[in-house]
């Protein structure tokens, strides 16, 4: 099986997860949209769906499926997403689509993360995905700086500006042997807006896509 095809497979059993009646919190990525072409066949049993990205709202409105503003929503059942990394506690690396600060708004309102795989992103030790900064544009310089008393290597993505307006550093050369202190350390870099660790509020349900079918994980 292709890459693709086994994103595709767990886009489609993520759908087991949704109930009937709720709004879904729904990902980006290449993986998010196989979920969102599988949303679309049950549109008319949901309310709605709550979106991390443009790229994402864009497909789910031309599927007719309808989008909320995040404020507007209590609480969500599950969000379903993909991760660029993920290790053994289901604490994940994103925001290789840029999308980090709203997946990780919307995982926090969600009750359960259901994280959609391939075998591919399966890591002992986080890292070895350049882990992804949101920052505003004037604190570039000043966080890439701390990042580097850190021990990373931050490399400014170019040509891209996140759907809030800002930049990207994506941290090399990191071996994250306690993801949550990292979390917490990056965060309070002045000018950081988020990092792409999910080590507080990591995955609650994991949806591996492999040659044998999909393998699920849970906490
Ligand atoms: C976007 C993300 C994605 O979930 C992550 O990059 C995985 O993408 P893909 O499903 O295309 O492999 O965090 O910001």
């Amino acid at each position: 099986m292709t890459q693709d095809e086994l994103k595709k497979a767990v886009g489609w059993a993520a759908l087991e997860y949704v109930k009937p009646d709720t709004i879904v919190g729904v990902g980006t990525g290449s993986t998010a949209a196989h979920f969102i072409d599988a949303l679309g066949t049950i549109k008319d049993k949901i309310k709605g769906t709550v979106s991390s990205s443009e790229a994402s709202t864009e497909k789910l409105k031309s599927l007719g499926i309808p989008v909320f503003d995040c404020n507007d929503v209590d609480a969500l059942d599950v969000y379903v997403d993909g991760a660029d990394e993920i290790n053994g506690q289901m604490q994940m690396i994103k925001g290789g689509g840029a999308a980090l600060t709203r997946e990780k708004i919307i995982a926090a309102v969600a009750k359960k993360f259901i994280c959609i795989i391939d075998t591919s992103k399966q890591v002992d030790v986080l890292g070895k995905f350049p882990l992804p900064v949101e920052v505003i544009p004037m604190a570039r310089a000043h966080a890439a700086r701390e990042l580097v008393k850190l021990g990373g290597t931050p490399v400014y993505r170019e040509n891209v500006v996140t759907d809030n307006g800002n930049d990207i550093l994506d941290v090399h050369n990191f071996s994250i042997v306690d993801p949550i202190e990292l979390e917490n350390q990056i965060n309070g870099i002045a000018g950081v807006v988020t990092v792409g660790l999910f080590a507080n509020r990591g995955a609650n349900v994991v949806l591996v896509g492999t040659e044998n079918g999909v393998k699920i994980l849970a906490e």
